[in-house]
């Protein structure tokens, strides 16, 4: 059955007008995944909210097809955003999809392959800066002041809004909100929009955020001039949306703390090769995080549950697949060398 498309599913929680246009990939009702391996690890019930399931692969098109259907509203002609790769996919989709132009712009070489396909597949001006995410994100501040263009980075307001859909969904599929919920972090749009959909539902599970080391200023407590990590997505030194995250952590009895590339890595490979899921690098820090980490530690009874967020499809960055996955096995063209190949 065709997912309902969130902005209907979710209408009378969201701030449009009946009227509005509805720009829609039919995103949202992603699945809700059991993991008894993960379960059985951190010692708690633990699912999986597959955001890869998306149209365009990840957890931005809850936000884009608000965003873009507000912008469409308000005769908006252009559309543009500053990304690591995942927020121009979505935007050039939704632009597609809306008539509208959209520009993309990305850091020069640092995001993955498939993300960068999709944004120039679906038209959009695609703009490699030589400069980092967060240089990129105040560079497109600046042009949708001065022409009449829709941001839609999470600073806008409508983003936001689509995305805590993602937190009714939970609670509606668990029955009730889950003890706790793990997800990585870059420009913590996403995590202030979990929270508020759990505020508005009156809801507190808590909030465990992970940053990749290299790129971990909420951690550090300071902006990372130059972050690094092999998670693309999430590299990122200043976020925007940094006094409503940890707002939402202390709120929450939750906290923020770093995982290393390698324990992402590992994470990434045993989600695809034991649980079955195959996510992206930065998506996997957060049962990295939970791995690594341990269920958070709150006063009281321990959290009953855990739903670790998966942001992103794992075909998306297919050379950090290919470069961390086991070799292919060759084979020449006879039955006996493939019966070797397959069982040996
Ligand atoms: N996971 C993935 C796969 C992402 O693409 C992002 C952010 C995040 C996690 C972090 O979410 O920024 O709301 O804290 N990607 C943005 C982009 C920055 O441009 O695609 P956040």
């Amino acid at each position: 059955m065709t997912p309902v498309p969130l902005i209907e599913r979710y209408r009378d929680r969201l701030p449009l007008e009946a009227d509005d246009p509805v720009v829609t990939l039919n995103e949202g009702s992603t699945p809700l995944i059991e993991s008894r391996v993960l379960s059985e690890r951190v010692g708690a019930p633990a699912y999986l909210k597959f955001e890869g399931a998306n149209p365009t692969g990840s957890f931005k098109d809850r936000g884009m097809t608000v965003a873009v259907s507000h912008a469409k509203a308000s005769g908006a002609e252009a559309v543009i955003c500053a990304s690591t790769g995942n927020t121009a996919a979505s935007c050039a989709a939704y632009a597609a999809r809306a008539g509208l132009r959209g520009a993309v712009i990305v850091p020069e070489g640092k995001i993955a392959i498939g993300k960068l396909a999709q944004a120039l597949m679906h038209g959009a001006r695609v703009v490699a800066l030589q400069g980092n995410f967060d240089e990129a994100l105040r560079i497109v501040r600046e042009l949708a002041e001065k022409h009449p263009i829709e941001l839609v980075n999470s600073i806008n307001p409508y983003r936001i809004e689509g995305q805590k859909t993602a937190a009714f969904e939970v609670v509606e599929e668990l029955g009730e909100a889950p003890g706790a919920l793990a997800i990585p972090v870059g420009n913590a749009g996403n995590v202030t929009a979990y929270w508020r959909g759990f505020r508005e539902l009156g809801v507190a599970p808590v909030l465990y955020g992970f940053q990749a080391e290299g790129a971990a200023p909420l951690v550090r407590g300071e902006p990372v001039a130059n972050p690094e990590t092999i998670a693309s997505a999430i590299r990122i030194g200043n976020p925007a949306r940094w006094e409503e995250a940890m707002d939402a952590f202390t709120a929450s009895r939750g906290r923020v703390a770093a995982v290393s590339d390698r324990q992402i890595l590992d994470a990434y490979r045993w989600l695809a090769d034991t649980v079955g899921v195959f996510c992206e690098p930065a998506s996997a820090a957060s049962v990295a995080g939970l791995l690594a980490h341990g269920m958070p530690v709150v006063e009281g009874d321990p959290p009953k549950s855990v739903v670790c967020v998966l942001t992103g499809h794992g075909l998306k960055d297919p050379d950090t697949a290919l470069s961390k996955a086991p070799p292919v096995t060759n084979c020449e063209n006879d039955l006996s060398a493939v019966e070797r190949a397959v069982f040996d």
